[in-house]
């Protein structure tokens, strides 16, 4: 009987348990037994796995964060860590490991690929900064969060004049800041793929005050060459122009804490179903993603050597519009 083990690895993402879900149930449908691995690779390594049924994952398709929980595993990334679970694995009689995770823990995945373990990827992390599919399981959700979040702050902004720098998580990728940017009607949004001062940001401020605007709201991805600290310790010490009272909201780990919307779910029961699949045609060393509107598998070496790009045609949008 074909034996498989399933992890979730990195950050948690609201989806990831629906993905758990439709993995555990598709594979114990097909026939396969399964296993889950607590704690993402660090449980691999220390050889903690826990048979699931499909009653063990009842329940879980709108709960956020992740029933197996997850680590960053810096050990993976050495040889002995390399070689401690590939060990685990092999004593465990594991024939397949599926790794649902964002861009490090893809990383990882292919690492143990290369060392001959067969393995599938899910795409799951909301800074969608992953190769090999154009959304990742919890994006929109997270997305939802932030521009409810920044919905609020404009009322209070509006009510006193002020100017709010939100700063998005993202890791070093500004398509959260981006797309909630454009979901919110934002004034300015500072991306770590876009160069700017915060002094041209000043001076864009004042045009707005002139112009008799009553608030902004500048979005500022977490990676941005300068953060919300650091553009407003700027402002703060270059006060001669008049214009709007700043203020900084760190949405920060908020953006994770969501049950997963609908969009979510579904793409997280259908890329947990596509990966039994793979298991079934035997084509391991790929991440099932969605792509074009369908669900596809790229080559987890394509997945970790390329950049992903934001789309160009939404970034001269939000700048068209933010005027
Ligand atoms: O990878 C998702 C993410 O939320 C990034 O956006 C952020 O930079 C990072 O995780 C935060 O990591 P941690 O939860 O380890 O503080």
């Amino acid at each position: 009987m074909i034996r498989l083990a399933v992890l979730t690895s990195g950050g948690d993402a609201p989806g990831m348990n629906a993905a758990l879900r439709a993995v555990v149930r598709m594979a114990r449908a097909t026939g396969y037994e399964i296993v889950g691995i607590p704690h993402g690779f660090t449980g691999l390594m220390a050889g903690e796995y826990r048979t699931l049924s499909a009653r063990d994952v009842g329940g879980i398709i709108g709960l956020g964060g992740t029933l197996l929980g997850t680590t960053r595993c810096v050990a993976l990334k050495t040889t002995p860590g390399l070689q401690a679970a590939v060990a685990s694995l092999k004593q465990h009689a594991i024939n397949g490991l599926i790794v649902i995770g964002g861009n490090g823990s893809q990383a990882g995945a292919y690492a143990l690929s290369r060392l001959g373990v067969p393995v599938i990827g899910i795409a799951s992390t909301i800074d969608n900064d992953l190769s090999g599919t154009d959304i990742s399981i919890g994006v929109t959700t997270a997305l939802d969060v932030a521009v409810e979040a920044i919905d609020r702050l404009r009322v209070t902004a509006a009510s006193l004049r002020r100017a709010f720098l939100v700063e998005v998580m993202g890791n070093r990728c500004g398509y959260l800041a981006l797309m909630a940017g454009l979901a919110s009607g934002a004034e300015a949004i500072m991306l770590p793929e876009v160069k700017f001062s915060p002094e041209a940001l000043m001076h864009q401020l004042h045009r707005f005050y002139d112009q008799g605007r009553t608030h902004a709201i500048v979005v500022v991805a977490e990676g941005a060459a300068h953060n919300a600290d650091q553009i407003d310790q700027f402002f703060t010490s270059h006060p001669g122009l008049a214009s709007f009272d700043t203020r900084v909201t760190k949405l920060g780990h908020i953006q994770r804490g969501g049950a997963p919307g609908v969009f979510d779910r579904i793409l997280a029961t259908r890329l947990g179903a596509a990966a039994i699949e793979q298991v079934t045609l035997g084509r391991w060393g790929h991440l099932v993603g969605y792509l074009n509107g369908d669900i596809t598998t790229t080559d987890l070496k394509i997945v970790n050597t390329s950049e992903k790009r934001l789309p160009s045609d939404v970034l001269h949008l939000a700048n068209a519009l933010a005027c």
